[in-house]
C-alpha cells in the first residue's frame, strides 16, 4: 500500500455523497411536460424515443406538437429542446433510462 494515495479517503467519500445526491431529481422543463404535457395525446414513448435528437429538430416536432395543441410556450419548446437533447438526469428519469 503507497502512503500517499492521490486522494485522501474523507474526499472520495465526500465526493461520493455529492455524486449520489446530485442530479437525478433535479425538476426541468423535461421533468414537467414529459410526465404531464407529453401525454395528454400520446404514450410517453413516442416523446421519449426523441431524446437525444438534435435541438432544432427537436424544436421543429415541439412546434409542431403546438399546433397539434399542446400547451406549450415558446420559452416551453426552448427549454424542452434543451433538456430532451442533452438529455438532462430528469428527462432521462422521466424516461425510465
Ligand atoms: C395535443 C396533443 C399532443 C400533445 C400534447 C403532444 N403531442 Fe406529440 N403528437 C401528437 C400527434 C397528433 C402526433 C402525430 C402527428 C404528428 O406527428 O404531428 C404526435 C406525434 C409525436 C411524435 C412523433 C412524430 C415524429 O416526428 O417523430 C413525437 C416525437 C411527439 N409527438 C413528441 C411530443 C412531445 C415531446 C410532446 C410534449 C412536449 C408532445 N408530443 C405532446 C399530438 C400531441
Amino acid at each position: 500500500m503507497p502512503t500517499t494515495s492521490f486522494l485522501p479517503l474523507p474526499a472520495i467519500l465526500a465526493l461520493a455523497v455529492l455524486l449520489a445526491a446530485t442530479p437525478a431529481k433535479a425538476a426541468d422543463a423535461c421533468d414537467k411536460h414529459l410526465k404531464m404535457t407529453c401525454t395528454n395525446c400520446h404514450p410517453l414513448k413516442v416523446a421519449c424515443e426523441q431524446i437525444g435528437n438534435h435541438p432544432n429538430e427537436l424544436k421543429e416536432i415541439l412546434s409542431r406538437m403546438r399546433l397539434n395543441g399542446a400547451e406549450l410556450s415558446r420559452s416551453d419548446i426552448e427549454a424542452m429542446a434543451t433538456c430532451m437533447s442533452q438529455p438532462s438526469e430528469a428527462a432521462k428519469a422521466a424516461c425510465g433510462k
